[in-house]
């Protein structure tokens, strides 16, 4: 069996900074000598780069990941339009196949590495066509879910619906990350005790907003202690 701890990264939207809060992560599993791969299995917003194509997020990962990756290893699923995948699924008169996903994932699986961090698309429910979303995918894995917060106005409500619906859907939210993408918010200390109060999980990290995020260290702003007690070991906290 693999001794990989596999974390699914969802978030209260697109660009609330999944990849950001991965790159966080990468950082912090380095600096504690854990190695990392990384998965993003389904990107949209892609470009041609060498004859494939290719997504600036997966690019960002590939770049952080402790064990090198080629890139479709990385990502399976790859549209070049930014728009919903499932959308352009059906534009390339395509589907989203679970099974490459899946096999994606197993294949990670045999390089051994302490974590994988997969990143999802979009937010929780993003659907992927024929009534299905992500969602069903990552309950079909039985993923560990660490959930990123867009410290934002209408965050409450959008981080409350998200974090109850991974809880309903029966999977462990075993983190949540606090994260910046603007200027930090009005009274942001009342929503982080607001939010606190419902998400029953430790709250792994405030990246608050940075000039260039992805220039600097992020393990820095990532509790160390949380991360190896809970992600590590695999403890969840009641
Ligand atoms: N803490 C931060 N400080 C400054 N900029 C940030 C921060 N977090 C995110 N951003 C910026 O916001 C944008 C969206 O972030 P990111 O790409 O991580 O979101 P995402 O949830 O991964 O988006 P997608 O749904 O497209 O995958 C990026 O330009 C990123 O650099
Ligand atoms: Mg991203």
């Amino acid at each position: 069996m693999s001794k990989t701890k596999k974390i699914f990264i969802t978030g209260t939207d697109t660009d609330c900074g999944k990849t950001i809060c991965c790159k966080a992560l990468l950082e912090t599993a380095a600096a504690l000598n854990l190695s990392t791969v990384v998965y993003k299995p389904i990107a949209a917003g892609c470009f041609n780069m060498a004859g494939q194509l290719c997504n600036a997020d997966v690019l960002i990962l590939k770049t952080h990941c402790s064990i090198p990756l080629h890139y479709r290893e990385i990502n399976p699923i790859a549209f070049k339009p930014s728009i919903a995948p499932h959308i352009a699924a059906s534009i390339e008169k395509s589907s989203i196949d679970f099974d490459v996903m899946s096999k994606g994932l197993d294949h990670l699986e045999t390089k051994n590495a302490d974590f994988c961090f997969i990143e999802g698309a979009g937010g929780w429910r993003l659907p992927i066509g024929d009534s299905r979303f992500l969602s069903d995918w990552v309950i079909h894995q039985d993923l560990d879910v660490i959930l990123v917060v867009d410290m934002k106005l209408g965050c409450l409500n959008h981080a409350i619906l998200t974090y109850q619906a991974i809880i309903q859907d029966g999977l462990n939210v075993l983190a949540w990350i606090a994260n910046s993408s603007v200027e930090q918010m009005p009274y942001y200390q009342h929503n982080l005790s607001s939010l606190s109060k419902v998400i029953k999980s430790p709250l792994l990290a405030e990246i608050k907003h940075l000039e260039a995020p992805l220039e600097a260290n992020l393990s820095v702003l990532v509790d160390h202690d949380i991360f190896y007690t809970l992600l590590k070991r695999g403890q969840i906290q009641p």
